[in-house]
Formats: structure tokens, sequence, C-alpha cells
């Protein structure tokens, strides 16, 4: 770290600065219940199976077999990569416009990352950028739905079935979205949740995998619960594989059970207030909100996001968004640094220097990672403001009001 850099914040803490008119998520909304579970976990000597209550209370609400807890989508998705068909080397296609969390256990597993790039005029890949990018190393796809938009699955589905490849979802951002009358993270073999405290069903650091395959959910808690051991009669534990430490904690459990209470409702709302502003704000002239597909019933916003016409506008789109936040919209920036091909600056010095996975044989393909990997999302994400302070706490009011503000910024910048 040199003097101009930071670690980054997370959380409470990475929006305690902001201010303005709008709502910010924090202080959280907490479920009514929250003080009892926690209360039960302390009451119980720490033996109340709040884990167990909530994995279950989840996978119901998503109408899935099973949910494995984790302490976060990070670890959830690292989970689900060490449990990938493949070996270091091979290639997984993934999203580019989302979070260093989705990477992170392919890296770690030794996949090569290959990103897809965006469909044009919005966040998420389609089958159109990801089918040219099959080859004899592809192992799986990765799809992001980012800000609770829904990738078109059906058509990804149909094109890996065609490859026998794994498909599964990062729907950090989408719980309880739906497609084509179909819940987000059940779109593929399997998906991972984030309860991060920022996130819409927000807990204390949480997440999970979840899958509707009996022989996938028993291999991901050997390997992420059991730390890859078994229990040999008379002698004690022997581990078989290199397993993970990935357990939710009891009292994680008992305040995501909580939350996952009030989350049906905080969706609703979720959908009603970004339906509504996506219709008042693209009536700005110049100013576009990100479309939410026919095909996408709920839409469980986790951000809001806007486009700018930069031939209408005076002003730079970074200005535009610095306006927007001095204006009233907290938190109101460009999202530029979403682009993980580029954000992630390791993985283009490993490809350079040849290192692991990079260097797995047989190493003959040459990789490099930037902004050139997927144009469309890099171009897309110039013109790109978006607000991670979205939230359930919107009112019609707060909508009309977000609009006035970008109408007001708009109209001051026109050219
Ligand atoms: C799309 C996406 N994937 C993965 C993650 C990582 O989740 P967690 O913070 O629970 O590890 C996040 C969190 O911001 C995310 O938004």
């Amino acid at each position: 770290m040199n003097e101009s850099q930071e670690r980054a914040r997370y959380g409470a803490a990475a929006l305690a600065h902001l201010k303005g008119q709008l709502p910010n998520p924090f202080p959280r909304t907490m479920g009514p219940n929250a003080m009892s579970y926690l209360q039960e976990v302390v009451d119980s000597g720490l033996t109340g199976d709040l884990v167990g209550r909530f994995e279950q209370a989840f996978a119901a609400a998503l109408g899935v077999k099973h949910c494995v807890a984790t302490p976060g989508c990070t670890p959830a998705l690292a989970l689900l990569a060490a449990a990938l068909p493949g070996e270091p080397g091979d290639e997984i296609i993934v999203s580019p416009i989302t979070d260093y969390g989705t990477l992170q256990g392919l890296f770690r597993q030794g996949f090569i990352p290959v990103f897809a790039d965006a469909a044009p005029g919005t966040v998420n890949v389609c089958v159109e950028t990801i089918a040219p990018l099959i080859t004899d190393r592809t192992r799986a796809i990765l799809c992001v739905h980012k800000t609770g938009l829904v990738c078109d699955m059906d058509p990804i589905n149909e094109l890996a079935a065609r490859h026998g490849l794994f498909v599964y979802e990062d729907a950090c951002q989408a719980v309880l979205s739906t497609y084509r009358g179909r819940v987000a993270g059940t779109l593929g073999r399997a998906a991972g949740f984030s309860f991060d405290s920022e996130k819409t069903l927000g807990s204390d650091v949480g997440g999970c995998v979840v899958t509707d395959e009996d022989a996938l959910a028993e291999r991901l808690r050997f390997l992420g619960h059991s730390r890859g051991g078994l229990h040999k009669a008379g002698y004690g534990r022997v581990h078989t594989e290199p397993g993970y430490a990935l357990r939710m904690t009891q009292s994680t459990a008992a305040i995501t059970l909580a939350q996952l209470e009030i989350l049906p409702e905080n969706v609703a709302q979720r959908d009603r207030m970004a339906r509504l502003l996506t219709c008042l704000v693209n009536e700005i002239p110049g100013v576009c909100a990100l479309p939410i597909p026919d095909y996408q019933e709920v839409y469980s916003c986790w951000m809001f996001g806007i486009t700018l016409d930069s031939e209408q506008f005076a002003c730079g789109v970074a200005s535009f968004a610095d306006q927007l936040a001095e204006a009233g919209i907290p938190g109101a920036g460009m999202g530029a640094y979403y682009l993980i091909p580029e954000a992630c600056t390791f993985l283009d010095e490993y490809a350079v220097a040849r290192r692991f996975p990079f260097s797995q044989p047989p190493a003959d393909r040459v990789y490099r990672y930037g902004p050139q990997n997927t144009p469309t999302a890099a171009a897309f994400l110039q013109r790109f403001i978006r607000w991670s302070t979205f939230c359930e706490k919107y009112t019609e009011e707060h909508c009309r009001l977000t609009a006035q503000i970008i109408g007001a910024v708009a109209d001051a910048n026109r050219v």
C-alpha cells in the first residue's frame, strides 16, 4: 500500500460518511425475532441448531432441496469451485461486471477465468457473449445476476447442456428475484448467496450455497463443513481431502433467520420502488435506467443504476455522479471498478508472468486481462452511475425526489 491507498471498507463502515435526503440502508431494519433467536443461542448453551433451522428455512423460501450455510458468498463460491469438475488450468466462463468474491474461489482453485462480455445495454452476460468462448478446456459457466437483474438463463442452460458444462449462479444481489416464474438461485445446478450486512437479506457477514443435487450438497458439507474429514472408527478424524472450515456461526444464523422473515415484504417494496423509479427516470431525456427484462416478474433490486447519453451533457459522467451525490443521492458514483478483468490487477500480472494457474501444462494459450476482454461491458460502465444505497426504505415520495434530483442535474448540464 502506498500513501494514496487505503484498505477497502465494507458494510456500515463503507457508507457511514454518506449524507443525503434519501434513505441509507444503515441502520438496517431488523426482523422482530432477531433478539429472541440470539437469546436462544445463548440460553441453549450453544446447543441450539440455528444454522440448521436457517438452512431449512432458506431452502424452503427458494423451493430447493439443500442450503449449505457459509460465512459469506466469497466462501460459498470458493466451496463450489472446490467441488467443480475439472483440474487447475481449466477455464470457467464468468461475468465480468461483478465483485471480487465471484472470482476468488475460482482463482484459488487454479481455474482460469474467461470473461464473457455483457449483453449490449445492460450489466449481465448472455448466451451470445458466452458461446464463442467455449473451448475444450471450459468446465463451467458462472452467471452473476448483477443489481438483482436476472440473466436470460434458459438459452445459457441449453448451450451448456450441448457442451456438458456445469452452470451455476452468483445470486448475491438477486435474492428472491424471479425469472419466468422461477426464483434466482434455482436456475442452474447451484448458486451462491450473500447475507453481508449491505445485502438485501442483510445479516452479519453470511452466505450459502443452494442446490437440488443431493450428491453435490453432501460434497459441499464434506469439503466445507467437515474440512474434508471422515470419522474412522477406533482412530478418529482422517482428512482424505484438503477441505475448508467454512461454517456459518449460530449467532449469524439467528440474525439471518430473523431477516429472512421480513425478506418477502422487503423485496416486494424494492421491486415496486425500482419499477416506479425506472419509469420516472426514463422520462428524463439523456438518462436511462437499467432495463428490467420482460421475463423478470420480481426485481429484487439491490442497487439502482442509470446510464447517460454523454453527448447530451456538457459534464463528464463522474462529475454528473458527484453532482447527484452532492444534491442528495447518497453514494451515487460510477461503478467502473466492477469491471473485474481490469480491477483484479493480479490477473494480468500472473498471466504475463505465467504464474500458476497460467503455468499449468500445457500452458500453450496466451491470456491477458483488462477492459479489452469485454469491450461492451467496459464502454457501458463508462456511462454508468449507480447507488448501492437503494433499499427497502424507499417510498414513492423518495422515488419522485430521486427523479427530481436526476432531472435537475441533467438540466443543469445539458449541452
Ligand atoms: C455479485 C457478488 N458476488 C459476490 C460477493 C461476495 O459476497 P460476500 O461479501 O458475502 O463474500 C458480493 C458482495 O458484494 C457480490 O455483490
